[in-house]
């Protein structure tokens, strides 16, 4: 376990947070860096921000021991891991990519860089954005032919972060050959996939095409429900059949796309290239209109129930987090629909098991959800949804908690 590099990872959220508590785990010194003070303050108190299974023990073990603390500025070592946000900005036309944190993030690295550091960026970047840190880290005086720098990008699932930074494959991609060897040989030390080497800017490319990837599987099963249902076919059933073809494999529809990855980063593809990135920007386009149709749909079902009442119609939204079994509701379609159905004068029963308040809509027991409705719409397939009774009640199912969905 000696002589294993000090690393100093900055940003301490989802993904740095985690990193930087395995590292400590595995040996290295680790020195953890974010500009929140309240989040540096809670890491070196051996407790944590962010929900994560097994996250709360590994980091009170590591910080108990020494091996990880934090701080609000960075300090020598051997190795940096730059693991900040990047959001997009601006919402109408085409989102673009905001790098500004990791800008200030390289800014703030340079004070205390030295000859035969590495530098990681591990951040979903634009293409380019490895060089124009390289760029910037000049301009701060660091004598970049001196440095190793690297692009990695960070593919973990949430949910299972600390098993799949060790499990996944690592692809590396150095500003130039140096580097990569560099960063693939830290990786070895503790990635049990495998870590191809490529070009920064190829790296930077294999994140992006990921998630559009799953964008645009995404909006094509996102477009068949609507079509289905426009047809008056169940759209579940078209799905599982059509998957009964030895060559097809179509994913499941919801009521839009959410996470702050897949529902962000195809933009960064599309601001590069709008003229060529057509696809890329239709799925997108599709899935977020999906979600739009789906406001449609209930509010026109609950009007046509409410004309029968004598009082306001209540709807039970189920799920509010972006996908199943997580507590996430950055993005998410689901929130979504159920603030816009308030907003429309609609009594929400909003039911999300994994949160207990809400600022914005009061939070019901699944039970009490339904039987005080007089519409259900499924929003997430959540684990303690499934096999929920609605009795008689109409049900609007956007992600498959219905029969109709399940494999025969
Ligand atoms: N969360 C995921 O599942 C996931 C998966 C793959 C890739 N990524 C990418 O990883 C990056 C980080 O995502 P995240 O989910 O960990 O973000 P996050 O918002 O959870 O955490 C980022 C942290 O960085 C801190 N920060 C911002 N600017 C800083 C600076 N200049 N110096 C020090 N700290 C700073 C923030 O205070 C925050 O605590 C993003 O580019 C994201 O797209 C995330």
């Amino acid at each position: 376990m000696l002589n294993r590099p000090s690393v100093c990872v900055v940003g301490l959220g989802y993904i740095g947070l985690p990193t930087a508590a395995m590292l400590a785990n595995s040996g290295h010194a680790v020195v953890g860096v974010d500009i929140n003070a309240d989040v540096v303050d809670t890491i070196n108190g051996g407790r944590v921000h962010i929900v994560e299974p097994d996250l709360a023990a590994l980091v009170g073990d590591v910080v108990r021991s020494g091996s990880l603390s934090a701080s609000t500025e960075p300090v020598a070592a051997d190795v940096f891991l730059i693991c900040v946000p990047t959001p997009f900005a601006g919402d109408a036309g085409t989102p673009t990519p905001d790098i500004s944190h990791v800008l200030a993030a390289a800014r703030s690295i340079a004070r205390v860089l030295v000859d035969g550091n590495l530098v990681i960026i591990e951040s979903t970047c634009p293409v380019g954005t490895t060089e124009l840190i390289r760029d910037e880290l000049a301009a701060q005086g660091v004598q970049v032919d001196r440095v190793r720098l690297a692009y990695c990008p960070e593919r973990v699932l949430p949910g299972r972060i600390l098993h799949e930074l060790v499990s996944n494959d690592r692809i590396v991609g150095g500003i130039d050959e140096a580097s990569s060897a560099a960063a693939a040989a830290f990786y070895r030390t503790f990635v049990k996939g495998s870590v191809p080497t490529t070009s920064s800017r190829t790296a930077e490319m294999v994140k992006l095409v990921e998630n559009s990837f799953r964008d645009v599987n995404i909006a094509f099963a996102n477009e068949i429900s609507v079509l289905s249902e426009h047809l008056a076919i169940d759209p579940w059933e078209v799905i599982r059949l059509a998957n009964r073809h030895p060559r097809v494999d179509i994913l499941q529809p919801g009521p839009g796309v959410g996470g702050h990855c897949i529902a962000v980063d195809p933009w960064f593809v599309v601001a590069k290239d709008p003229a060529t990135a057509r696809l890329v920007r239709t799925a997108r386009e599709v899935n977020d209109a999906k979600t739009e149709w789906v406001i449609a749909q209930v509010r026109a079902t609950a009007a046509a129930i409410g004309a029968g009442l004598p009082r306001p119609v209540r709807v039970a939204c189920l799920g509010l987090a972006y996908k199943p079994d997580v507590d996430d509701l950055r993005e998410s379609p689901a929130l979504r629909v159920a603030l816009s159905l308030a907003a429309a004068g609609i009594e929400v029963l909003a039911c999300e098991p994994h949160l207990t308040e809400h600022p914005l809509l009061k939070l019901y027991l699944m039970e009490d959800a339904v039987s005080e409705s007089d519409l259900v719409v499924a929003l997430v397939r959540h684990s303690q949804f499934i096999g929920l009774s609605f009795g008689d009640r109409r049900v609007l199912d956007y992600c498959g908690l219905t029969a109709s969905a399940t494999p025969a």
